[in-house]
């Protein structure tokens, strides 16, 4: 675990890109909750820290797909990209890091939550 920022360093509801050993990372606070997730949509790379949250998601600055903040799965599309191609709709999933709070201050694991490694590991 790396220590990234003091918890009242990100104001509820908005989130902050941070440099963590040379690696780009957004740590979030939605209602509460400290986030930890890769900067670039999985979908066409736009830096997500420009994007909102809605729910329990990341909304994309760029064409609006959001993100589940839990999973990091895409869960939902808007409409008006229904007449789009298939193949452009694709996307793969939001990196998520695991964080821990400890007096006050953040922390990021930056091996990534990985469905799939955690089932090998
Ligand atoms: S680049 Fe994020 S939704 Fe397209």
């Amino acid at each position: 675990m790396i220590k990234v920022c003091n918890i009242n360093d990100i104001k509820d509801n908005s989130m902050i890109l941070v440099c963590i050993e040379k690696r780009e990372i957004i740590i979030g606070k939605k209602d509460g909750r400290i986030v930890a997730f890769d900067p670039f949509c999985p979908h066409r790379h736009a830096y997500l820290h420009r994007g909102s949250f809605k729910d329990c998601n990341i909304v994309c600055p760029l064409h609006e797909f959001e993100f589940n903040l839990d999973t990091g799965k895409l869960v939902s599309i808007p409409a008006f990209y229904n007449e789009q191609r298939e193949e452009w709709k694709k996307s793969g999933d939001l990196i998520l890091y695991k964080t821990t709070i400890k007096d006050n201050c953040v922390y990021v694991d930056l091996k990534s939550l990985d469905r799939e490694d955690e089932v090998s590991s």
